[in-house]
């Protein structure tokens, strides 16, 4: 099979044409890495080739060793990803040290990998770990209001968290774990990749301070409905801090304890005042 006629090319395409459309990939801002299923390797291994050189990623990821990812090219325009796919995106596999990549599709007219590709990589071992290898997909873009926040909350996890948690009934139940802040950093590099790795062995939303978000998830589904939740409680804060600096009424710390049976689900207490 083409890999442009896999269901997670497609699906892959598809959310980066969401994302351009919701507002959150100006220019080549943002990007999405997936880690490949073995028997979609398989499926599209045909259309692979495996004579381009190794590079190094920058850092290293020894649990990930030999393993397939799709990822969004340095450079590329979300804006473009439907359109030019090949050149917008490719599929690059791992060595068996977990050190150095290889493109073994797309990534045409010289294209490369994501300048985020450390934090991608690390981030996806960080979470195949602690989720015995379901979560496979993270997400980066540049979404208004989550950014316009970094600004005016404390750069803090706990502050973040509750705001956005306040927000939205679904918030404690769609991210129970809470949401974890990057402070202002250098991006594309090893060091905001560690940083990033770090809060991502607790949560599945990292801030990036003046700069956007990464989420994860199992599937492209789950981590488009996370962040399309968080960036939605986002703009409720920022419109309830436009029209007031004190609210009348909130959903309480009691509340929340109320959601924990029904929705099976176990807050952070440290996020509960
Ligand atoms: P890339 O074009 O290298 O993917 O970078 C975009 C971005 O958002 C950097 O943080
Ligand atoms: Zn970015």
């Amino acid at each position: 099979m083409k890999v442009l006629e896999s269901e997670f090319a497609q699906r892959f395409i598809r959310m980066c044409d969401d994302g351009y459309h919701r507002g959150w990939h100006e220019r080549n801002g943002g990007n999405l890495s997936y880690r490949m299923i073995q028997e979609e390797v398989e499926q599209v291994k045909d259309d692979l080739s495996f004579t381009g050189d190794w590079h190094e990623i920058g850092t290293e990821v020894p649990s990930l060793k030999d393993e397939y990812f799709l990822v969004k090219c340095t450079g590329a325009y979300m804006m473009n990803m439907a359109r030019k796919p090949e050149e917008c995106m490719g599929i690059i596999r791992l060595d068996h040290e977990g050190k150095k990549y290889q493109i073994v599709w797309g990534m045409h007219n010289g294209m490369k990998p994501t300048s985020e590709l450390p934090s991608h990589l690390m981030n996806l071992e960080v979470v195949k770990a602690r989720t015995n290898g379901k979560y496979r997909v993270v997400y980066h873009c540049h979404p208004v209001n989550v950014i316009a926040l970094t600004f005016v909350l404390p750069l803090t996890d706990k502050a973040f968290t509750h705001e956005l948690w306040e927000m939205a009934t679904e918030c404690p139940i769609v991210f129970p774990a809470g949401i974890g802040v990057v402070p202002w950093m250098v991006p594309g590099g090893k060091e905001i990749a560690v940083a990033t790795s770090k809060l991502m062995k607790t949560y599945d939303v990292a801030i990036w301070a003046h700069h956007g978000i990464f989420v994860t998830g199992p599937d492209f589904d789950t981590t488009w409905g996370l962040i399309d939740t968080v960036e939605k409680s986002a703009e409720i804060l920022v419109k309830v801090r436009s029209m007031t600096d004190k609210k009348r009424q909130t959903i309480t710390d009691e509340d929340f304890k109320k959601l924990e049976e029904p929705f099976h689900v176990k807050f952070n207490p440290e996020f509960l005042k």
